[in-house]
């Protein structure tokens, strides 16, 4: 049996208000809080990147003996620092990894990190007393005033993956789709995505019924044998959108128990916003840490990932006895409460601060808000430099 046995999130502590941004914006609010599903989102701060948030979300499930029986970092995003060199080969050194191991980046907008975890799975099955570690760390951005600005956000989740794990296993059976199609994508000159809003929405509806279809067929399990379903979420209303359908002729008493437990994994990507590959495990953080929901052992959780471009998986994981005694809920909900309001002044600073680009040696000027463990202290002849 092999799975998440720790998991966790960081997110930058300042955010923006969305009721703040519409009314900048000269939205209805009303669009932002019920029509698109967001209350707040976090912003960055320029000390904080991939590979911060990604050290920063890792750090705290991390104990001596994962340090020497971890064998692979994957990170999954779409927000890396290099083209060349990976986040991991950074996250290794700031988390103190044992050497023997191997670090690597993976790409496919916010399906990477779930790339990860597959990867991950079947290495630890072939070497069952080792571990890896799965991040997935992004910073999402589409632009000022852009319409996709409401969904974007910043964040990383960490999961070490071991046998007999002690929060959920990850069943064997996965179903995949890839198609190549232009629904969001960021070609390297621009820093900040290019989406086709409405196609992308349906690009991510239609994958799930295809998937859906093919995995019910291989599988042969049906709705009634889920308790509840994760998605990749963007913002709340996505994973809705395309798990409605699918309810319309089942049983009641089933449908509404899949609604309620979709609901309560949507409150901590409402605070957060869109944090791309690490979206749909903060999403199972969420449902997990809920004292309403009603899920034990052997629980099964469905999972449905997607990356725009685009690649997107269903599987399926089920808990394990004690599973609620490894969550870090409260520290994960102290940390969300405990972040800074910015004004839209603020927020726009902060959006439009670059680093420096040229070969000298700068000091990166970290606000007196960034608190946070890992940080970006210096850019020296074009390396970037960490402090701890
Ligand atoms: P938009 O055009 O600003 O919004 O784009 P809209 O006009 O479609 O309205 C959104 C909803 O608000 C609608 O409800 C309106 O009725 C409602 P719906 O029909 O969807 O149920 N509304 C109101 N409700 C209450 N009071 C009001 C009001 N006004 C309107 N006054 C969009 C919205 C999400 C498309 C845009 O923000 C966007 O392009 N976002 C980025 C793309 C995105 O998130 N796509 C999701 C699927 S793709 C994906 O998940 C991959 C991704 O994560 C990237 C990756 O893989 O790396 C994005």
């Amino acid at each position: 049996m092999v799975g998440i046995d720790k998991i966790n999130f960081y997110t930058p502590n300042t955010y923006i208000d969305l009721v703040t941004l519409a009314e900048a914006r000269g939205i209805d609010p009303d669009k932002f809080i019920i029509g698109i599903g967001q209350s707040k989102m976090s912003v960055p701060p320029i000390s904080q990147d991939t590979v911060t948030m990604g050290a920063n979300a890792a750090f705290p499930i991390l104990e001596k003996a994962d340090l020497e029986l971890i064998d692979l970092i994957v990170v999954g995003t779409e927000s890396g620092i290099d083209e060349s060199k990976s986040v991991g080969t950074f996250i290794h050194d700031l988390l103190g990894v044992q050497p023997f191991a191997k670090a690597v980046e993976i790409k496919q907008a916010c399906y990477g990190a779930t790339a990860g975890l597959m990867m991950a799975v079947d290495y630890v099955r072939l070497h069952p007393d080792r571990k890896a570690l799965v991040i997935g760390s992004d910073i999402s951005r589409y632009g000022l005033a852009t319409s996709g600005e409401v969904t974007q956000g910043a964040g990383a989740i960490a999961m070490v993956i071991s046998s007999n794990p002690r929060i959920l296993e990850i069943e064997g059976e996965t179903v995949a789709l890839t198609q190549n199609i232009f629904d969001f994508w960021r070609p390297n000159y621009s820093d900040t995505a290019i989406v086709d809003g409405k196609f992308s929405n349906e690009a991510y509806i239609s994958s799930f019924h295809t998937l859906w279809e093919e995995f019910m067929r291989r599988t042969e399990l049906k709705l009634s044998d889920f308790d509840a379903f994760c998605f990749h979420m963007p913002y709340t209303k996505m994973g809705k959108k395309a798990l409605l359908p699918i309810l319309e002729n089942e049983d009641k008493d089933l449908a509404n128990q899949l609604i309620f437990n979709y609901d309560l994994g949507t409150h901590y990507t409402r605070h957060i916003g869109n944090i791309y590959t690490g979206s749909l495990y903060l999403s199972l953080m969420s449902l997990l840490n809920n004292p309403d929901h009603k899920l034990t052992a052997k629980s099964r959780i469905g999972f449905f990932s997607y990356g725009s471009g685009a690649v997107a998986e269903i599987f399926s994981g089920v808990l394990v006895p004690g599973f609620e005694k490894h969550l870090l809920k409260k520290e994960q909900e102290e940390h969300l409460e405990s972040r800074i309001s910015l004004s839209i002044d603020e927020y726009e600073a902060l959006f439009n601060e670059t680093i420096p680009k040229d070969d000298g040696i700068h000091t990166i000027n970290r606000s007196k808000t960034d608190n946070s463990l890992f940080y970006l202290k210096e850019i020296n002849e074009h390396k970037r430099i960490y402090g701890k």
